[in-house]
């Protein structure tokens, strides 16, 4: 079950520096007994959060802890089978889920703090 972002809404998700070194940061919340993956990731001096579960296979997209981008900086990419996604809106651009889209994850930056807020849907 994906989570919720208004029964988490006021928690940090992380620090701005956090996403210093690979522009992204892999976040784990726990709300009782379910545990979720939250990609927060910087693109162009904005900071967007994901959930982080491609949409082709339903399985995380990174492999290695914090690093989400391709190569070229310019994607999120999902190392099980290539699917790239705009870090603006999540949109699939190409590999086996294109058209596709990750699910945004409500938050807003607040000093250097990441926080979750309530979906406006
Ligand atoms: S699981 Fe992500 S591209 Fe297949």
């Amino acid at each position: 079950m994906l989570p919720d972002p208004n029964e988490l809404a006021g928690r940090v998700l992380c620090q701005v520096g956090d996403l210093a070194a690979t522009k992204a940061k892999d976040v784990i919340i726990k709300n009782g007994d379910e545990q979720h993956s939250i990609m927060v990731v910087e693109w162009k001096g904005e900071i967007r959060a994901f959930v982080n579960s491609c949409p082709h296979a339903r399985v995380p997209l990174n492999m290695l802890g914090d690093t989400f981008f391709d190569l070229t900086g310019s994607y999120l990419l999902c190392t099980m089978h290539g699917a790239h996604f705009r870090p603006t809106d999540g949109y699939c651009t190409r590999g086996p889920c294109r058209g596709k889209s990750l699910q945004p994850f409500p938050i807003k930056v607040d000093g250097d703090d990441v926080i979750i807020v309530q979906d406006a849907d």
